[in-house]
């Protein structure tokens, strides 16, 4: 809303220096790709009155038409295609959510035209790519930040709080099972994720590379790995499970082991990181638990369980969102962004696993 107290009095000069102001001060965001995350990103978009929704494109018209009258945009402002957007309009934020192999050369469009750009993970399919990016980023300044959009859930971000101020000691292993009954029929809009040449892997690039961040985010770099990474259930040319055991020494002694797939009925989701002087259990399905291990005077040991005190506010995905604007906008956020480093140093795990499971060896990352 105009401030009352800079419009409707004063002079024309006056008036239209306010009314300028006014929309200079919002944030003109284009979202490639309006499927099922395209759709989180336009509410985090919409959410904020700082922003305000310019563009969007996707090839599947009946879709992009949907959401642009979601979203209030005029169909002049719809595009098919990517590269017409980028020309056509002028913007301020960028987010990336089409299927994996169109990220890296709608990213690198978006960054040459000095828009600061969302990338969807993962952030390439390839690691030559996602040096290029980096090596993009990093020449020429443009803010660019991957959504590992597990990071922004209260439960991790805290528990990496707890773990900077030494909580549970030093971690000394750490188990991540990210698992569900797969995308498609479900989220997606289209059986792309099962295919090798859109997706450029399955489960392990769609899920796996969470879990690779979360160890990455609470641990810190994963060093060695080594994994199994198979098409177990589903009649489809890309993996839809894997276990991947991974190493952070030697200078952090603490080893990890992941698993994930996309054929899981319920059971155990998160993190569990086990520290000498307690745990951390992490449940998506439970609520988050902290488990404190103690030792009484008499030496007998007991386990307190507390629940983790979480901060209130927005969940996961609104809190990316909100996250990402305000990193933009150059204010404080609730963790540091994720970067394109991060997005680059996953995808060299995730790619270390789908080798290792192709020649048994382990892999050491540089
Ligand atoms: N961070 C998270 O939590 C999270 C969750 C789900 C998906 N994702 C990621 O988001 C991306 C999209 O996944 P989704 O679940 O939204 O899939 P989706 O199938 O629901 O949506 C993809 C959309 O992209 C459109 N599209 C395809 N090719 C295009 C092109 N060349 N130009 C413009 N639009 C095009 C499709 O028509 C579709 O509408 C993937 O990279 C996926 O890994 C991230």
């Amino acid at each position: 809303m105009l401030d009352p107290m800079l419009v409707g009095r004063g002079n024309w000069r006056e008036n239209h220096f306010a009314t300028k102001r006014f929309v200079m001060a919002r944030l003109k965001a284009a979202v490639l790709g309006t499927g099922s995350i395209g759709d989180i990103h336009l509410a985090g978009y919409a959410a904020s009155p700082d922003v305000e929704i310019a563009a969007l494109c996707d090839v599947n018209a009946a879709r992009l038409a949907e959401m642009g009258r979601k979203y209030g945009v005029e169909p002049s402002h719809l595009y098919n295609n990517y590269r017409d957007l980028l020309k056509h309009e002028t913007l301020d934020l960028v987010s990336v959510c089409t299927p994996n192999v169109f990220h890296f050369e709608m990213a690198s469009a978006a960054i040459k035209k000095g828009i600061p750009t969302l990338i969807e993970k993962p952030m390439t399919i390839s690691l030559d790519d996602a040096r290029r990016l980096r090596a993009l980023a990093g020449r020429t300044g443009i803010k660019t930040m991957v959504a590992f959009s597990n990071r922004f859930a209260g439960p991790n971000y805290t528990a990496k709080r707890l773990l900077d101020r030494g909580a549970i000691g030093k971690p000394f292993m750490i188990r991540v099972r990210y698992a569900h009954g797969g995308p498609y029929p479900g989220w997606g809009q289209s059986d792309w994720f099962y295919k090798p040449a859109l997706a450029g892997g399955g489960a392990l690039l769609d899920m796996g590379i969470h879990a690779i961040d979360m160890c990455q985010f609470l641990i810190g770099p994963i060093r060695k790995v080594s994994a199994f990474v198979r098409t177990l259930r589903k009649p489809i040319k890309v993996d839809d499970n894997a276990v991947v055991t991974v190493d952070f020494g030697p200078k952090i002694k603490c080893l990890g082991y992941i698993e994930c797939g996309w054929t899981s009925g319920p059971g155990f989701g998160g993190v569990e990181i086990y520290g000498d002087k307690g745990t951390l259990i992490l449940d998506v399905n439970r609520g988050p638990v902290h488990l404190h291990g103690t030792t009484k005077p008499d030496g007998t040991r007991v386990v307190e369980c507390d629940p983790i005190e979480v901060p209130p506010g927005p969940s996961h995905w609104p809190l990316q969102m909100e996250s990402w604007i305000r990193y933009v906008q150059g204010k404080k956020t609730v963790i540091p962004v994720p970067t394109v480093e991060d997005g680059y140093t996953s995808l060299a795990a995730a790619l270390a696993a789908v080798e290792s499971s192709k020649t048994g060896r382990q892999i050491t990352l540089r």
